[in-house]
């Protein structure tokens, strides 16, 4: 339980968190980062096994459409991706961000992903860079069964989260960069309390090894990679033709 009794894996907590983070999200992300943010999302996406030019699929958790891009790149003019994300506030920056983009094969739904209306089978791939670390285990195993449920056989996945290095060392200076550096930037841009938020949610997720096996455990082809060391873990794969 968070100090004032909120739980903290409580969609409603996570979506308030967002919300009041929205402000300062885009450019703490970038500054606090260096950049590997942007890189890390870039080589997930990449990792997203073949996908046909006219792919229709999802972008779970999608903030502001950090990903958007990238997925173009992948699917092209011919393409959709429906954007899903719970909080307001991000919804409406990535609404902004829309704008800007060339191609508009991209729709947004306020949608919690753990309680959702999809249709099953209805996507070709699931893209979800940096939401997970807000889900507990529970929540990530019915979010690896909506996975499974969602995609289409033949259907692919790429998903990337900030993650607790392997060597010590490294583990050491990452943990104290997300847990006192990045509070530090969040306090000059005026929101300590999430950017603290998001250290503890580092610190109690660890990595996408759990998320890995219960993606297999659903029966799909799953990959787990280290991205930097462990700074970040991703899982990408395909839902088998004959599930
Ligand atoms: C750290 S941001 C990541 C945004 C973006 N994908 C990126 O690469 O930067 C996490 C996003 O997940 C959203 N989110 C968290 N829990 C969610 C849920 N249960 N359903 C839908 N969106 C959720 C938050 O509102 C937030 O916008």
């Amino acid at each position: 339980m968070h100090k004032n009794n909120a739980d903290i894996y409580d969609p409603q907590f996570v979506k308030g968190m967002f919300d009041r983070m929205s402000k300062t999200y885009g450019l703490t992300n970038y500054i606090a980062s260096f950049g590997f943010t942007d890189r890390w999302r870039r080589q997930c996406i990449n990792d997203l096994p073949f996908i046909e030019p006219d792919a229709v699929g999802f972008d779970m958790m999608s903030g502001m459409g950090e990903s958007w891009g990238e997925i173009q790149k992948r699917i092209g003019a011919n393409g959709q991706i429906t954007a899903l994300d719970i909080s307001d506030e991000m919804n409406r920056k990535g609404k902004k961000h829309l704008k800007r983009f060339k191609l508009k094969n991209i729709k947004q739904r306020k949608l919690n992903v753990l309680q959702n209306d999809i249709p099953s089978i209805s996507a070709d791939f699931i893209v979800s860079t940096f939401g997970i670390k807000t889900f507990n285990l529970g929540q990530q195993k019915i979010f690896a069964k909506e996975i499974n449920r969602i995609l289409k056989p033949g259907g692919v996945f790429a998903l990337i989260e900030i993650s607790e290095p392997n060597s010590i060392v490294l583990k050491w200076s990452f943990m104290f960069y997300i847990k006192m550096i990045i509070p530090l930037i969040g306090r000059l841009l005026g929101n300590l309390e999430g950017y603290q938020m998001l250290g503890k949610y580092c610190e109690e997720f660890k990595s996408l090894r759990i998320f890995h096996g219960y993606l297999r455990e659903e029966g799909l082809n799953a990959t787990f990679k280290n991205y930097f060391g462990g700074c970040a873990t991703g899982v990408y794969g395909t839902k088998s033709e004959n599930p």
